[in-house]
This record gives C-alpha cells, structure tokens and sequence, in this order.
C-alpha cells in the first residue's frame, strides 16, 4: 500500500513538474484529486486495511494529497503569471495617441444671463410670468397708450402677420397681460423675460432680440416709488453687468410711463474716460424706466387714485454682449460652435 502511494506521488510530481498548460494541469489534478483519482480510489480502498494499518496509511495519503495541492497551486500562480506577462506585453496602450475627446456642451451665453436675472428677481420676491411672442395690436400697443397712429409707434418696425396680430415688438405687453389677469388687484411683483421682434438688422440688432421686463404695482399707500425703482435698478446692474458700475438716470420719454428715465451706466470698456464704445460720453444707455403711466393703469383696470407702480424693460442681448465683451450682436444666433464653446465654464472660471 504505502509503496503505491509512493508511486503515485512520484508519478504525479513527475507529471505536474512537466505540464506545460493550465488546462493540463486541471487533468492532472482531477486524474488524481479527483473524485475517481487515483489517491481518492486509495483513501477508498482503507476500508479493506487492518486498524493498525489504517492511521498510518491514512496519514501518509493526507500527506501527499497535500503536497500535490501544495504543487499544483504553485504551478497554477506560474502560469497565472506567465499568462498576464504575455498579454501585458501583447497589449501595450500606446499613451500618447490621441484621445477620442468627450464633447461637451455649454450654456449658451444669453441663457446665462437670462437664468442670472431670474434667480436675481426671484430672490426679491419676484414671480417670472410669460407672455405670447405672437401678440394682439391691442396688448403690445394700445394698453400700453399707444393708440392706432400714435407717433411712439414708428419707434419700433413691427412684423404684422394680419391688422390685428404682430409679432411682439416688446416685452411691456405682459405688463398689460399681467394687469388684466390680476382682478383681484393684489400687489404685481414680476419680471417677464422672452424673446422680440423688429424689423432690423445689424451689428448691434437683431430682426429677433430678447427683452426683460419688470412690473410693480401696489397700492398708493404703499409709496412704490422712484426711489424704490431706482434701488432695483441698481442691484440689478451691479449683479448682473458688473460690480463697480456707476449709474446714470436720464429723464426721457415712453408712453407708458411719467416720469420716464434711460438709464445709463458707466461705460466698461473705458471706465468712463470716453470712447468709441460709448462714443467719448463715458456712459452706456442700458435700460428704460419710469413710473407707471395713469393712463396704462385706467386701460388696463386699475384707478390711477388708488394704484402706483414702476416699470423698467432692456434688451437680454445687450446685456450679453457687455458682460462677455461680444462685439457682434449676431454671433449670438449663428450657432457657431467655435464662438459658443468660449463660454464653456466661463463664469467659473
Ligand atoms: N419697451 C421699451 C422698449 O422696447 C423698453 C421699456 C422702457 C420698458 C420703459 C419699460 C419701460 O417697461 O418702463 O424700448
């Protein structure tokens, strides 16, 4: 007995010493760990031996059973490794080719601003409302006081798609819109923001612009005032253009506000010392303003004794423009991958 478990030891680490492959190796080690091995049949057949003999031979079968694991293990690592050299050195990633880059979009610089102002004006209380692009004469220019031939009215070239519809010159149609809805006559705190129209065309307008507009209303105890407007106006100017921004009220005219101002602000380019941007004035008009007219109060149901309110409206596309130091109005439109991927991450950076 003792001599064939001899033999099978030597034979097997004959075998296992010579094995070229994994896969024989997992022969070998099933012909004799196996359940029908050669060593299994043994550890079998001790059934058969004496009760002095079996410990002894018992042990001995262990022994061996547990060098050829021992063997077996160390040679699977071998080829394990072997294994993994070769394809390390098939496999070499050549680290300095190209890579295939991830595109990534950004936002586009007008929806920067845009969602800037509305997260401003919410923060003070505002509610961001919407008005149709495809506007009634009525709401974009009569109850805003601008009735049929009134000269105001050739300020701004309108798109008419009949006598009654136009594309919306201006975003001071929702003012009317909101003025109408609100029956209930509660406090009107609310900025629009939405895209307009005009018939012209270059470097610093665009047939289709984007507008703001902003509306307070409350009653006339409540003292809404110039004050108050020119308060917001100016947080929205130092928040939105820039910090250092010194601002200018220029009585003016609209008709749908008394008073009216434009409001200029320090010209960035120059800092006020004058140039071409600003044309030597120092000053840049960005938005227009004033105290809601009476008339647009009565028009639209409100008793001029009882409410007030301020209004102020600009063009988005401005806005853009200084902030990012864009020169052409139009690139915004063109969809231009090379000038829209300048804005990615720009504000973090
Ligand atoms: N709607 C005017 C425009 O497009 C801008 C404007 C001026 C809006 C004065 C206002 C305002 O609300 O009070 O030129």
């Amino acid at each position: 007995m003792k001599e064939k478990i001899n033999t099978i030891k030597q034979k097997s680490i004959e075998e296992i010493e010579n094995v070229s492959d994994l896969k024989s190796l997992e022969d070998i080690k099933i012909k004799y760990l196996g359940k029908k091995g050669e060593l299994t049949a043994v550890l079998r057949g001790m059934k058969d031996l004496s009760a002095d003999e079996r410990p002894i031979i018992g042990s001995l079968v262990n022994e061996v059973r547990d060098t050829l694991e021992e063997i077996i293990e160390q040679k699977e690592q071998q080829f394990k490794r072997e294994e993994l050299n070769q394809r390390l050195q098939k496999e070499k990633i050549d680290i300095t080719l190209p890579s295939n880059k991830l595109k990534r979009g950004s936002i586009h610089p007008l929806n920067r601003v845009i969602e800037d102002i509305e997260d401003l004006f919410v923060s003070m209380g505002y509610d961001v409302v919407e008005g149709p692009e495809l506007e009634t004469d009525e709401y974009c220019f009569e109850r805003l006081n601008l009735p049929k031939g009134h000269p105001a009215r050739d300020m701004q070239d309108s798109f008419y798609i009949t006598d009654k519809y136009l594309l919306r010159t201006q975003t001071s149609s929702v003012q009317a819109r909101t003025m109408v809805a609100n029956e209930e006559k509660s406090p009107i705190r609310i900025i629009t923001v939405g895209k307009t129209y005009r018939r012209e065309d270059d470097a610093t307008h665009s047939h289709q612009f984007n507008q703001i507009e902003g509306l307070v209303i409350d009653k006339k105890e409540r003292n809404v005032s110039l004050a108050d407007l020119k308060g917001t106006l100016e947080v929205f100017v130092r928040k939105i253009i820039g910090a250092n921004l010194d601002l200018r009220f220029r009585p003016s005219y609209f008709p749908f506000t008394e008073p009216s101002y434009e409001v200029d602000v320090t010209c960035f380019k120059c800092g006020g010392k004058g140039c071409n941007l600003c044309k030597q004035t120092g000053w840049i008009e960005v938005l227009g303003s004033g105290m809601v007219h009476p008339n647009v109060l009565k028009i639209n149901g409100y008793d001029p004794e009882k409410y007030r309110g301020f209004a102020f409206g600009t063009g988005i596309d401005r806005l853009a423009m200084f902030r990012y130091g864009i020169t052409d109005m139009r690139y915004l439109y063109a969809n231009d991958v090379r000038f829209l991927n300048q804005f990615d991450r720009k504000d973090e950076e």
